[in-house]
């Protein structure tokens, strides 16, 4: 650190999307040497394969604090965390909060700061889905009303802050967090013959995937808290196992839903590789070594189109249409019909045309930095 006062952030993580776009940003300020951060776990996640292992292999420092709020409704899980942080930032008032993506720890995060008058900066702003059923298009609507810096991914999320009555003083198009992440880990990306043989998966099983295999992830309430979406979907891509193997990673909500609406025999027929919800590296080779992506997340759309991996997005609407323009995303739709369509017509082509988004190079965390510094500084 110089001798200059250093600018004293609050960063907040909570959910398994945070930890890897909060990580880059810390290691920017630290490079940086003007920042005094402290890193606030909401505890929002808290099994080890959706927290603990992001931590260590992301080289994240462990929190100044987790509050341990965990699982519980919308308004509980947001409540609790505003409870917690509104005694955090008292007693440690810092010069900003800083706000990654769009999970519920990132609203109430945003609402305690704005509300003790604690300039807020949000970053991955701007983004929409437009559709409010989804509770992190709620959490960026209000995230972004009411911070004070505006971090963009894409020129297309200014351009709508700008139309929602942002001032354009406050937007900054930085880049993309998870992207720096991406490339400062690729490799250490693990094999996914190795993670299957590492889970016990017999070694014809490994050999099968050798060639090529489809790589699925879905959680969103949409797709798995209704039991017919989500065992016409489970149906669909059973059948397609059976021309191209899937690995399909199993994350805790679709687990629970899964379990609870007895479909279990859906997701172990032929050629269905079922894997618990997988660490950051096995995660990046998993998705290096696909031939095609399957998912609802919005990190895995930007990580594909990153990668140059074709992806087949099971939703109606994506808040990153970047990665449609310029990427490798292919919005689906979420009825099983249609993502029957779409596998249909997969082609064993990999090389849809992409090119990789402006600003996604792997040093948006260092912009982050110098637009907070500067910020704090003409304040004062
Ligand atoms: C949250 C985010 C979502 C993000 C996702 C990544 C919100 C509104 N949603 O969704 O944007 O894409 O994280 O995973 O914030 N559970 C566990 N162990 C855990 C965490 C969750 O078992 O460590 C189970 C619990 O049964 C819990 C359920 O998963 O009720 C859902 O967890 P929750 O944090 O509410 O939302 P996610 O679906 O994970």
């Amino acid at each position: 650190m110089t001798n200059k006062t250093p600018v004293r952030v609050t960063c907040i993580v909570g959910a398994r999307p945070n930890f890897m776009k909060m990580a880059p940003i810390l290691a920017a300020f630290e490079v940086h040497g003007d920042f005094d951060a402290r890193l606030i776990h909401t505890g929002q996640h808290y099994d080890v394969e959706m927290n603990a292992v992001f931590f260590q292999q992301l080289g994240l420092p462990e929190p100044d604090l987790n509050l341990g709020v965990g699982s519980g409704t919308q308004t509980t899980q947001t409540a609790q965390v505003m409870i917690g942080l509104e005694n955090e930032f008292l007693a440690n008032s810092p010069d900003l909060v800083l706000v990654v993506g769009d999970v519920n720890s990132t609203v109430a995060a945003a609402l305690v700061a704005a509300k003790m008058r604690i300039p807020v900066a949000h970053v991955e702003a701007g983004l929409r889905s437009f559709d409010r059923d989804m509770p992190e298009e709620i959490n960026r609507l209000v995230t972004d009303r009411i911070s004070d810096l505006l971090l963009t991914t894409e020129r297309a999320a200014g351009e709508q802050l700008e139309r929602e009555g942002i001032s354009s003083e406050a937007i900054h198009f930085v880049g993309n967090v998870m992207i720096d992440s991406l490339l400062s880990n690729l490799k250490q990306a693990v094999p996914i013959a190795e993670t299957l043989s590492k889970r016990g998966f017999d070694q014809d099983i490994v050999h099968s995937i050798s060639t090529e295999y489809a790589l699925v992830t879905l959680h969103r309430p949409t797709n798995v808290d209704n039991s017919s979406q989500l065992s016409g979907l489970l149906d669909v891509l059973s059948d397609f196992a059976k021309r191209m193997p899937i690995v399909f990673t199993l994350h805790p909500r679709t687990r629970a839903r899964i379990d609870a609406a007895s479909l279990n025999d859906k997701i172990n027929g032929p050629g269905f590789h079922v894997v618990p919800p997988l660490d950051y590296f096995a995660m990046l080779g998993a998705t290096k070594g696909a031939s095609l992506v399957v998912t609802d997340s919005g990190g895995l759309q930007e990580e594909t189109t990153a990668l140059g991996i074709p992806c087949l997005t099971v939703r109606e609407n994506t808040e990153r249409p970047i990665t449609i323009k310029d990427g490798t995303n292919t919005l689906v739709g979420a009825s099983p019909d249609l993502l029957a369509q779409a596998l249909g017509s997969v082609s064993k082509d990999k090389t849809k045309h992409s090119r990789t988004p402006e600003l996604w190079d792997g040093h948006a965390a260092q912009r982050i930095a110098t637009v907070i510094y500067s910020y704090i500084k003409s304040l004062s």
